[in-house]
């Protein structure tokens, strides 16, 4: 058994680029779409209402265009998995943050940077504590550092200062030399955070997260069979401008893409 359906991704912009170039490394024979909402980002600074509507568009078009899976690679959407609507696996980015937390330490501090929604929901508290009560999150929301990424990428040095006002009132607290990045614009900005704070371990959990993919697909029998390359399809909503943001990521992030489409969500809506 095999099945030659794509996997679906999603995020509210470029984040979820960092997910996808792990995908496309660790399943290159698998066809994947990818839907980043630009025109609604940032979903960090929305409510819970607004997101979860959001989300439940995005879900719906992925599954119009038939993927066997979708891959939550947007950790404020993971933050409510259990309000959206699908009707094929959702693979949250909270559950892999954990996990990847865990690999690396089983006792201690460890720090968190998210979206605002996604600290105010407490997902990644409540998930840890199921696991193990001798790891405990401490979580500092910010609310620019996405947005200055996806707007300054060119200008890494204007980034610094959101770097900062993200990670040191975290260092502040004593004891934490871990961070879980909790937002997936951050690990574009990867190296520029452990060039300013080189004793602190930064943890992504892009890697992670394709595996828990790998084991909802049910290993071999959910891939593709296909043994030539896979094909990836981006989709964006908004302007010209948020066209130039996918392009200047996917380059950052020498991200291999086929076709880059703009798409509208409103025939997804739901009525309420
Ligand atoms: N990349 C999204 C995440 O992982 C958040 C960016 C936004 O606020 O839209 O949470």
């Amino acid at each position: 058994m095999s099945d030659a359906r794509p996997i679906g991704l999603m995020d509210s912009g470029v984040g979820g680029l960092t997910v996808l170039k792990e995908t496309a490394a660790l399943l290159p024979n698998e066809d994947i779409l990818y839907l980043g909402d630009s025109a609604n980002m940032p979903y960090g600074e929305k409510t819970n209402e607004e997101i979860i509507k959001f989300a439940n568009q995005d879900i719906a078009f992925l599954e119009s265009k038939g993927v066997k899976a979708i891959v939550l690679a947007c950790n404020t959407v993971s933050s409510l998995v259990d309000h959206v609507t699908a009707r094929v696996p959702l693979v949250s980015i909270v559950d892999a943050g954990c996990a990847a937390v865990l690999e690396s330490c089983n006792k201690g501090k460890v720090g968190l940077i998210a979206t605002t929604a996604t600290v105010r929901n407490r997902t990644y508290e409540k998930k840890m504590a199921a696991l193990t009560s001798d790891v405990q999150f401490i979580s500092h929301g910010t609310k620019h550092l996405a947005q200055a990424i996806n707007d300054n990428i060119e200008e890494k040095k204007a980034l610094v200062k959101y770097i900062v006002n993200a990670i040191d009132p975290i260092l502040r607290q004593h004891g934490i030399s871990k961070i879980l990045l909790g937002c997936t614009h951050y690990p574009i900005v990867k190296e520029t955070m452990e060039s300013l704070y080189p004793m602190v371990h930064i943890i992504n959990p892009a890697e992670m997260q394709v595996k828990d993919l790998i084991r909802s697909l049910n290993g071999a029998e959910g891939l593709n069979p296909q043994k030539t390359k896979g094909n990836i399809k981006l989709y964006f909503t908004g302007d010209a401008s948020n066209r130039q943001s996918f392009v200047d990521i996917a380059n950052i992030l020498e991200l291999p893409y086929n076709e880059l489409k703009h798409v509208t969500l409103d025939a997804f809506e739901k009525e309420e």
